[in-house]
Order: C-alpha cells, then structure tokens, then sequence
C-alpha cells in the first residue's frame, strides 16, 4: 500500500525507489500510465489516499496453440502490455470498478455471485473475484474494494487481454482482503475461474499472466499445472503484429472456440476406443500421446480417424453410444451449455493431428531455444502457423497476408497466436532484420492489404497503436505498490 499523493510525486520526479520496482516489472517507463490511473483513481475515489497498484499482463504465444486444454505443454510470454489496476479496500464486501473503456460496474461478494449479461466487461472481474471466493471455500477473509481498471492490451485480439483483466480483478480481491494465495495455486484457480464468462479455454493465459519471469519465456505444462521460465535465443526481437480484425470471445465465436475442445474430446473417446487404451487413465490427448509415445500417437490417429468430418450420430456410433449421452459426457462445456454440431459434422482427425504435431513442435522449441538455436525455433514456428491453419482452421484471410508479408521481409518464423481467427500474427525477428520487416508490415499491410478488411481498417485508424509491436519478456503479475 501507498499514499497516493506520494506515488504521484515518486513518478513525477522519477524517485529511485519507485524507478527501481518499475524496473524490475518492465522493459519499458510506464510511469505515465500510472501517473494517468492515479487522476483516474483520485476522481472517482477523491476520499481514498491509502491505495494499492497492481499489474496482470497479457500475453503472446510463441508457440503451442490450443494445446492446453489438451494437457499439452505451451511456450508463452508476458508483455509489457497489462491491465493495471489502483484499488482501495472497503469495510463492506462491495466492489466498485470503474474502467476508462467502460461503463461503471458494481457488485457485492457473495458465495455465488451472478453474472451480467453476455458480454459485459463486469463478468470478467465477477470472474476473477468468484475464482477467489470458490479457492477460499467462501466469502470469509475478504472485502469489497473501489478499483480503477487501466489497461492497454488491445482487445479482442489474441493477447489475452481478457484473462488480464480476470488476473487483476482475482488480485485485487485478494490485496483488498489481505488473504494469501500462492501465484501456482493462483493461475491454476484462474484457468477455471474464467469459465465463468462462458469459454471454455485452457489454462496457459492466466500461467503466462500470473507466472511469468521479466527477460523469459515460459514454458507451461497441464494437470498438474507446472512453469519453468526458459529463455529466449541472443539476438532476436519478437515483433507481433496485429491483423486489427477483431475476435473476441463472446457468442457465435464462443460457439467457434467450443468446437475446438469438443472435437478434441471426442478424438480422445474414438482414440480410446479404436486403440483399445485403459479409458480410465485417458482424459485428454496429451495423455494418449504420454502413453504411446510420438510414433505410436501418429500411427493411431491415421488408423482411427478413416473420414474427415464425424457428425455427433456418427461419433455416437463409433463409440457404441447415443447422442444423448454424448451430448451429456462431451458436448457440454463446463459452463453447462450444449455445443452445437458444426455444418457437416466435426473434424476430429484434423483437429487431433494438429494437438500432436503441435505438441511435438513444443517440445523441440524448448529444446532448440535452451541451446540457442533461433533458426531452428523458426522452423517450429513455421509449421506450427501451417497446421493451426489446415488442420486446425484458426486463420483467417489477413493472418495469412500478416505472415507471408513478414516470411518475405526475412523474419526466421512467423504464425498466428492465440485463439485465431483475426487477432494477432508473431515473428521471431533476428535484431538486424527488424527494422526492413517492420517497415514491410507497416507498407504492405496497414497501408494496403488491411484495405480489405474495412472493420479492421477502420479500427487501425482509431487505434494505430495497437497494431505493430516489438517486445521483450515483461515479468508476471504482482503488487507493485
Ligand atoms: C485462448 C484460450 C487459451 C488457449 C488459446 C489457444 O487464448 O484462452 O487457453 O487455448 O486460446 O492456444
């Protein structure tokens, strides 16, 4: 906790101690950033002097997508992109969020807490907040809080800008409340909590956001959650670019995004079945790939997934089921809702054999890039962008401009990251080539090819900002102040 007059004064002056904790958090001076939350927070909260400041970044992918879920290991990294948040603790169990971007929202702490509407930004901070009250047994120990929200992931593509915002909200009930909760224990808790608003997502946003080491990448593995930071090969940038086509995971891209785990689910069940596995040690591809080993996995899949798409009666069939039970054991998220059967049926095969061969990408990613070996992680990038886009359907149209611009500028890999469908491209970038390959992405897209996504050219108008950037590893979520 802090005086906020004081901090103020910290920034303005550029005060060692508090340039020291930022330094620590960041690559880059975010003082202004908090200069303009504190104005935010005074205004709203005029009478609250003692006050708290926390980051949760968002993250990119480097690689390894949709693999979570499956229990399959990622390789993500924190940005210096985050939502901050300024808070100050209530004696009642209300909480007031206020957010630039967004209307006011407030709520009391309850055992159950309700959702808003589909979509409302509230549900996301009753997410963070319920994944606390359900990790503590109950509402005992906490406290409401006001809380200004400040962020600058940009939204909806890909950064996880939402699980950012889940994160801090969790972090901002537990600071108010004064309770204690490990960070594992935390992203975990996370992963689930942010079912609340309707997605079925796996747990490697909340790791990434919660875990993460400044200067590292973070290597994730499922069930049990583990992170080993892992770094990054010398003399390389890590540029994302953002298509600005938006994908946010609200209705019918929540119905899209479902498909993904529902299909995944039912390829482990056809796996099960068709390789006479133990089904009671099989939950998720990743364990049908531990069990068999990589050869055995691939052999499997061609074996098993004979046609392209499987209709729900036909999954039904292969598993000597009804659709009923089906719908029951696999098709409902674990939010509760149906998963409808997309036109023509599911690609099971396809989906399956994108989970494996990612997984095994993974895995010589960690490999190459512990010795060094940039080209080589490169490569892995390459085909992981290939099948997230054949196999796994991911793309879209200015992703596939986004990548070939960036492969021919000479980036040493380059993909989509991220959920897909719009949202964000990532090239690993050797330091000497960054410059030519951002001035090709700037040219060629933001000045031309984005031209044919009028949505996405007119949000790079509003926010040119959000569209071309050049990282380094930001270190995880925490209480700065
Ligand atoms: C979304 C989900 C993550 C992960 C990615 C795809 O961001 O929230 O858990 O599944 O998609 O890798």
């Amino acid at each position: 906790m802090i005086n906020r007059d004081t901090l103020m004064k910290g920034l303005t002056k550029g005060d060692s101690r508090v340039r020291k904790t930022l330094d620590q958090a960041y690559n880059v001076d975010v003082s202004g950033r908090l200069l303009t939350l504190l104005e935010n927070f005074g205004r709203n909260f005029p009478q609250e002097t003692e006050i708290s400041i926390l980051k949760a970044p968002g993250r990119v992918n480097l690689i390894g997508e949709h693999l979570d879920y499956n229990s399959l290991p990622v390789l993500p990294m924190a940005m210096d992109y985050d939502m901050l948040v300024a808070l100050s603790p209530r004696s009642d169990l209300e909480v007031r969020a206020v957010n630039p971007e967004f209307e006011d929202r407030a709520f009391e702490i309850e055992k159950k807490i309700p959702p808003y509407e589909t979509g409302d930004w509230g549900n996301y901070i009753k997410a963070g907040v319920q994944g606390i009250v359900d990790e503590l047994g109950g509402i005992k120990g906490l406290r409401g809080f006001n809380a200004c929200f400040y962020g600058n992931v940009p939204v909806g593509a890909g950064l996880s800008s939402s699980s950012a915002l889940v994160v801090a909200a969790a972090m901002a009930a537990v600071e108010a409340g004064g309770v204690k909760i490990e960070p594992l224990v935390l992203a975990d808790r996370m992963a689930s909590a942010e079912w609340y608003v309707g997605t079925q997502g796996g747990g490697m946003d909340h790791a990434a956001s919660i875990l993460s080491e400044k200067g590292k990448a973070l290597r994730v593995d499922f069930f049990p959650l583990r992170a080993r930071p892992v770094s990054l090969p010398e003399g390389y940038t890590i540029v994302v670019a953002n298509s600005m086509v938006v994908s946010t995971k609200t209705r019918e891209s929540k119905i899209r995004f479902n498909w993904l785990p529902t299909a995944c689910r039912a390829a482990t069940a056809m796996l099960v079945k068709n390789l006479g596995l133990e089904a009671a040690k099989i939950k998720y591809l990743g364990d049908i790939f531990r069990q068999l080993g990589m050869a055995d996995t691939l052999r499997g899949l061609q074996k098993t997934f004979t046609q392209d798409k499987y209709t729900k009666p036909e999954i039904a069939a292969y598993l000597g089921t009804t659709v009923g039970e089906l719908d029951r054991r696999l098709f409902t998220t674990n939010a509760g809702e149906l998963v409808p059967e997309p036109e023509g049926g599911f690609r099971v095969g396809a989906r399956a054999r994108h989970v494996i061969s990612e997984a095994i990408r993974v895995e010589e990613s960690v490999k190459v890039v512990e010795a060094g070996d940039g080209e080589a992680l490169g490569r892995r990038m390459n085909g992981s962008w290939i099948s997230c886009r054949d196999d796994f359907e991911i793309s879209h149209p200015a992703l596939v401009d986004l990548v070939e611009i960036g492969r021919s500028a000479g980036t040493s890999g380059s993909r989509l990251t991220g959920a897909g469908w719009g949202g964000c491209t990532v090239h690993l970038v050797k330091d000497e080539k960054v410059e030519k390959v951002l001035e090709a992405l700037q040219k060629k897209y933001y000045g031309k090819a984005i031209e044919k996504y009028p949505a996405a050219a007119k949000l790079y108008h509003e926010h040119p900002e959000d569209a071309l950037l050049a990282l380094r590893p930001s270190a995880g979520a925490r209480v700065l102040f």
